[in-house]
């Protein structure tokens, strides 16, 4: 999908589609009164005689209206409300992109200049909606022999006001660098696990790598993970036929010395629970439980497309959590890269395992601030549903920074407390932690486990397993997030 600003009147725009909006009072905005103006009321005449009531994502699509550059002209429905919200925004998009689905053309032009959106700008409204045209086209079909049928829409058009094209164009810019990262997430994400194993991670990577000057790729084998004693990692990865990987990603945009930003992505490929097997009901949506580390791969995708000033590295802790004859078992004490020892109470609770070396390997970069991002625990679907991400972390700039992140990108995250007195849950008898807290309090204490192997820097950890994928239904799959809130921290970091 490409992009076009076109400041100035919309009445002589050439375009196959021109959208204009209209409310429950029926009003058109004054875009839309140009328009309608200029077609001698024909717009008016349709909302009288009650063609379109104005509710949100209702639509009228009308052709040949006398006087206009325009083919056909689509009237959507934006509701009562003043502002629109984010939610509703998503709506109206969806509701356009459903009526040009089905219609093959090739062009359309927004005209949403005087829209005012919940606590949006210029830019960050265009940027939202831009980024939800180009994700709400987005398919997975690639093993289906019959492929969904191709969209012909390519271009959009933003008919704004002279003021605002600046901030409309760097919009339009981010809006699809962010949807094409989300749709690598997404992709990865929806993969089949016995195709998206932690050696095509890795591949994934690596093909990143080579498209990129200042993207290097080292990927970490078992031999070398033994090396830095990663026995965390390891442990989690050793009942399976499938070899783990560290895959480190070295994004070099900022100066030499700067220190840079760490993001790191629980990469399970499979999390069959291991010894502690999970029920079969719904289990192949395990194979999402690589979503951190997808969402590091899809950011930094976004990255390179947006050359950001500023040096990020990525960390994929990559392994299959399989219950085989050589699989760990509940009792299993094992030391990690740290040198705390972990008695492993259940094997279902991989993801903090694999996490805790990556946190400790972080350590040689010097962060300004490490991120993790991980599919980490069903209790924080419980807490926070499917809306939001949950947050905990060390620093409260940080907590704030990552706060405002995803509410101005619309992937939003809400903090869960790391008091001290949730710790002594992780205690064992015979090692030095254990790697479950119990029943209470399940997401807080996993990340009361990441924090002990955290103490070096400022460090946070979104716990996305409500908001990564959507279980079931029709809908199901991967969703992209938190690409947008990761790349809005970063953007944050720049400017
Ligand atoms: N990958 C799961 C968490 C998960 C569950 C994500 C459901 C998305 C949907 C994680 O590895 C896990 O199994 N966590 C356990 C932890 C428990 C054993 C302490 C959980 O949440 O049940
Ligand atoms: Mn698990
Ligand atoms: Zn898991």
């Amino acid at each position: 999908m490409e992009f076009l600003v076109k400041p100035g009147s919309v009445e002589t725009l050439e375009t196959s589609a021109l959208v204009l909006t209209v409310n429950e009072q029926l009003q058109l905005d004054s875009q839309g009164q140009l328009i309608d103006t200029l077609c001698a009321g024909a717009l008016s005449a349709h909302l009288q005689a009650g063609d379109i009531q104005g509710k949100l994502g209702q639509t009228l699509l009308l052709h040949n209206l006398a006087n206009l550059k325009a083919r056909r002209v689509l009237l959507v429905g934006i509701g009562k409300d003043e502002e629109l919200s984010d939610s509703n925004v998503r709506k109206l998009v969806s509701a356009i992109l459903s009526t040009f689905k089905n219609l093959s053309i090739k062009d359309a032009t927004l005209a949403f200049a005087d829209l005012t959106f919940k606590d949006r700008n210029a830019y960050s409204s265009a940027r939202l909606v831009a980024e939800c045209l180009v994700d709400g086209l987005y398919v997975f079909d690639q093993f289906k022999s019959e492929k969904a049928p191709i969209v012909q829409l390519n271009l959009i058009t933003f008919a704004c006001h002279q003021d605002q094209q600046v901030a409309v164009e760097k919009a339009c810019k981010h809006g699809k660098a962010i949807a094409s990262g989300m749709a690598f997430t997404r992709d990865l994400g929806n993969m089949p696990p016995n195709i998206c194993h932690p050696r095509y991670l890795a591949e994934q990577a690596q093909e990143l790598g080579k498209l990129h000057k200042n993207l290097s790729i080292e990927v970490l084998e078992e031999k070398q993970l033994e090396e830095l004693g990663a026995g965390a990692l390891l442990a989690v990865a050793q009942g399976s036929d499938q070899p783990p990987r560290m895959i480190i990603m070295n994004y070099h945009g900022g100066k030499r010395a700067e220190q840079p930003y760490v993001l790191i992505g629980k990469g399970i490929t499979f999390d069959t629970g291991g010894i502690s097997l999970k029920p079969g009901a719904s289990m192949d949506e395990m194979k999402y439980d690589m979503g951190g580390a997808a969402s590091v791969l899809g950011t930094f995708k976004t990255l390179l497309e947006l050359q950001l000033p500023i040096n990020v590295i990525g960390v994929l802790t990559c392994a299959e959590n399989m219950p085989s004859g050589g699989a760990t078992r509940p009792g299993d004490i094992v030391t990690s890269m740290s040198g705390q020892t972990i008695e492993i109470l259940n094997t279902d609770a991989e993801g903090r395992l694999v996490l805790c070396d990556a946190l400790t390997y972080a350590e040689r970069f010097k962060p300004q601030a490490v991120i993790n991002i991980a599919t980490l625990t069903g209790a924080c679907i419980v807490a926070l549903g499917s809306q939001t991400s949950g947050l905990m972390g060390n620093n409260l700039s940080l907590i704030e920074s990552l706060l405002s992140a995803g509410k101005q990108a619309s992937d939003v995250a809400w903090q869960l407390p790391l008091f001290d007195d949730y710790q002594e849950l992780l205690d064992s008898p015979f090692a030095d932690i254990a790697n479950i807290g119990g029943p209470k309090a399940g997401t807080i204490t996993a990340g009361c486990f990441l924090s002990r192997f955290a103490k070096k820097y400022p460090w946070a950890h979104l716990d996305i397993a409500g908001t990564a994928w959507i279980s079931g239904g029709k809908e199901k799959g991967a969703t992209g997030r938190p690409v947008p809130l990761l790349i809005q921290y970063l953007l944050d970091r720049v400017q």
